[in-house]
């Protein structure tokens, strides 16, 4: 009986580490934060890649801010639960990559 609760205690805490060790990377890199949870809805809007929704025509992102407002409707709309931190981060990512607003 011991021994099985040292098992499940050594078992909790190598998952408890492993939790912690993997939430700084998704945090700290907006390229895989977009990647993982914004591509595949535009993809399936547009077809192609999903990039083609940034360079439509008619895009309906015409500044800076209104593309962090932009990025703050889809991330709560794709239930991301990201943090002003993040949304900044994926916004800027999108201006660099595509938009370039100065
Ligand atoms: C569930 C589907 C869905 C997901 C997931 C989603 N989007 Fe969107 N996104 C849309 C739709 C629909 C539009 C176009 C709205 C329109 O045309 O009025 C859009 C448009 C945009 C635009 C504006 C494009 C333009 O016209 O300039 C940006 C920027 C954007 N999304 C960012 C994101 C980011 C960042 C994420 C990841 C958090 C994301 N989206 C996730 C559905 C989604």
């Amino acid at each position: 009986m011991i021994i099985k609760i040292k098992y499940f205690s050594i078992l909790l805490t190598g998952t408890f580490f492993l939790a912690i060790g993997s939430l700084p990377v998704q945090a700290s890199d907006p390229a895989e934060l977009h990647r993982s949870q914004c591509i595949s809805c535009h993809a399936k809007m547009t077809g192609g890649d999903g990039s083609l929704i940034y360079k439509r025509d008619d895009r309906i992102v015409t500044t800076k801010s209104e593309l962090q407002q932009r990025v703050a409707y889809c991330a709560q709309g794709a239930h991301t639960d990201w943090n002003d931190n993040e949304i900044t981060a994926v916004s800027n990512y999108l201006n660099e990559l595509i938009y370039q607003f100065p």
